[in-house]
């Protein structure tokens, strides 16, 4: 075995950190023996409008599965993220916005913020918003993005924010399964110096949908979009007609904030809801002692807020910190490799938070792109959304932090709210591509495949024993599939859909999805998706679709593709059926290979066996295992044949 370098905690970290080994070990046993008390405590971080008598009410019973914590408090995140900072920090910066052109920046302070949200909420009010009801937002990375979440925040709306790279269909989908009657977009968006029809995507989204009565159109490229009557408004119009005062809706703990849809290992993407006490006492704990946000500190999330990194560390846990923290329309590299270094540079960024499939990108690049920038106010690295491979993680560690700054590779899920297991840069040693140790109150379990947990050294399953505030609810308008998802497979414990090995010293290493998720440059996909819109196309008659090892992105993704009777294989179908799939689901599910195969291996009750598939992606075809249950094993010959002869 190849031995793992540990990095001890630099010393000046010691002395400035929040928390060290020992406050950790305190912190975390006091956390899971008296959760209570120590939840009871930490709440205390926000403003409660009602005190909350109870702390934990959870239960995961599948046949009572019930989440609840703070449940009678009342209180409102925008409040907590915006109007308890006015007094004490009015005039700081709360959101530096960093445009797709190095020469388009914005400062926001936490008294403008204020008054935009407010001007948007009483939009929403104008519109017909009240509480519980949902709102699409469908924006590129623009302040008003983080407006309107906390606009919705302020009035009990509930958002769903939709990534804008998502196709019109998906984006139809998720208007559809929330009863959406509002959509929030911009008339395009602006990556990379590439336009992003962001509001005709939403009009035929709207069509397709049906139901949506309001759509407000931020104008960022100022592009003529055709405007509907009645039905669409731009949004510096309807500003003006509007008051910037708007008081705060009472809500309780467990009213929701938002739903964000995620992909699964089955069907369509669920609503994953977050309620408002748990979820923002989860993200303040966790942004404030992962990252050791002192005042006066510059936040970077890299993240877009359509994901529930944006969600999370970008909005709803650095502003109830009151932090200052950055957004980027852009991406790393434009105009230049030296980009994420630059803006480091140009605001004096002291904490980056981004993703392995970035950090391996631009380390193809080579150093010199990093080494001529300073970063000179760098002091903490952050990764987070897919394993981090050691390679990648020591390039982070020497070339852009300058072997000075630990980096937190955090792990969690759209399901979790917040981190669950990470370092913590005051008291917790490094090894790199390991994710560490469990965050306060989070117990973790490795379970055999009989569902019993392994102690001490061991690898299987990753679960975790019992709730934290953080934790999701429910799926939304689906409960009985919260409960077949994640509390079914291992009764009693929430199933995270992991492997994980433990190491001697506790240290967890999460070794990928175990169910048919796969990570695609930190995006979540659901194999099945990726199926179902390769099966949609006429010429298509059957595909599987798995992930397999890919350099920058992590996993690829590799579809096998049957095509309809009479169909002859070529390169332009092979085109067509990667634009096909861009415009059913977004660019972000594009198949990185396509192999046609006259058959796929299918056991005699019909079903695929994606393992074997999995093995020819992976070109290990010494190691295909059983293929003797298979109803017609020949098929394996000739995929594997047609595998070689395509290399
Ligand atoms: O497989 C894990 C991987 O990303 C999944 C969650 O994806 P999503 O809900 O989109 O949230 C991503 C951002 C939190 C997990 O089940 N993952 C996330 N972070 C890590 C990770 N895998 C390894 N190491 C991480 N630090």
């Amino acid at each position: 075995m190849t031995t793992v370098k540990v990095y001890d905690v630099p010393g000046e970290w010691a002395n400035r950190a929040f928390l060290n080994d020992d406050t950790y070990q305190a912190m975390y046993h006091r956390s899971v023996t008296d959760p209570n008390g120590f939840w009871g405590e930490q709440a205390r971080r926000i403003d409660w409008f009602k005190p909350f008598t109870k702390v934990k009410n959870t239960s995961y019973d599948p046949h009572n599965v019930s989440i609840k914590w703070f449940e009678d408090g009342t209180t409102n995140v925008a409040h907590n993220c915006i109007d308890r900072h006015l007094a004490t920090r009015g005039d700081q910066v709360a959101i530096i916005w960093e445009g797709d052109d190095p020469k388009d920046d914005r400062k926001i302070t936490y008294k403008e913020l204020h008054a935009e949200v407010s001007r948007f909420a009483n939009v929403l009010k104008a519109r017909g918003v009240k509480k519980g009801d949902r709102v699409t937002i469908y924006l590129p990375m623009i302040p008003e993005a983080a407006v309107a979440m906390l606009a919705c925040a302020r009035i009990g709306a509930v958002h769903s924010v939709v990534f804008g790279g998502f196709s019109p269909d998906s984006l139809a989908g998720r208007i559809e399964d929330a009863k959406s009657s509002v959509v929030i977009t911009a008339d395009e968006g602006l990556r990379g110096g590439r336009k992003v029809p962001l509001k005709a995507n939403a009009d035929a989204a709207a069509t397709r949908a049906g139901g949506v009565d309001t759509i407000v159109v931020v104008r960022r490229t100022n592009a003529a979009v055709p405007m509907q009557a009645g039905r669409d408004v731009y949004y510096d119009e309807i500003a003006k007609t509007v008051s910037a005062d708007c008081p705060c809706e009472e809500m309780g703990a467990e009213d929701p904030l938002f739903i964000l849809y995620t992909s699964g290992s089955t069907g369509r993407p669920k609503g994953v809801l977050h309620t408002t006490g748990g979820y923002l006492v989860y993200t303040s704990i966790t942004h404030q002692y992962v990252f050791d946000y002192h005042d006066g500190d510059i936040y970077w999330c890299t993240a877009d807020v359509g994901w529930v990194t944006g969600h999370s560390y970008i909005v709803y846990g650095p502003l109830a910190n009151g932090a200052t923290t950055l957004m980027f329309e852009g991406v790393p590299n434009y105009p230049s490799n030296s980009r994420f270094w630059e803006v480091i540079d140009k605001h004096k960024v002291n904490i980056f938070y981004t993703a392995p499939t970035a950090i391996r990108a631009l380390m193809q690049a080579g150093d010199a792109p990093v080494k001529k920038t300073s970063r000179e106010s760098l002091r903490l690295l952050g990764s987070v959304g897919e394993p981090i491979n050691p390679e990648a993680w020591e390039w982070y560690h020497r070339v852009v932090g300058d072997d000075r700054c630990p980096i937190v590779d955090t792990w969690w899920q759209t399901e979790t709210g917040g981190i669950l297991i990470t370092p913590l840069p005051g008291a917790t040693k490094l090894k790199p591509g390991s994710a560490t140790r469990p965050f306060f109150g989070v117990v973790p379990q490795i379970v055999d495949p009989a569902g019993n947990p392994i102690e001490g050294p061991c690898e299987g399953s990753l679960c975790i024993a019992d709730s934290w505030p953080g934790q999701m609810r429910t799926v939304y308008g689906d409960h009985e599939r919260f409960v077949q998802t994640y509390f079914s497979t291992y009764v009693g414990r929430y199933f995270t859909g992991d492997g994980c090995r433990r190491d001697e010293d506790g240290y967890y290493w999460i070794t990928g999805r175990v169910d048919d998720v796969i990570n695609v440059a930190g995006h979540r996909l659901g194999t099945a998706e990726v199926e179902s819109a390769l099966v949609a196309h006429p010429k298509v008659s059957e595909a599987a679709v798995v992930g397999y090892p890919h350099d920058i992105k992590g996993q690829g993704i590799y579809a096998y593709v049957t095509l309809m009777s009479g169909q002859q294989p070529s390169e332009e179908l092979r085109a067509e059926l990667v634009a096909w799939v861009r415009k059913e689901i977004g660019p972000i599910a594009s198949p990185d290979v396509i192999q046609f195969a006259p058959g796929l291996p299918k056991t005699r009750s019909g079903k695929i066996m994606r393992r074997i598939l999995r093995k020819i992606a992976e070109n290990e075809f010494g190691n295909l295992g059983d293929t003797s249950t298979l109803a017609d094993p020949t098929v394996v010959d000739d995929l594997v044949n047609n595998r070689q002869a395509s290399q």
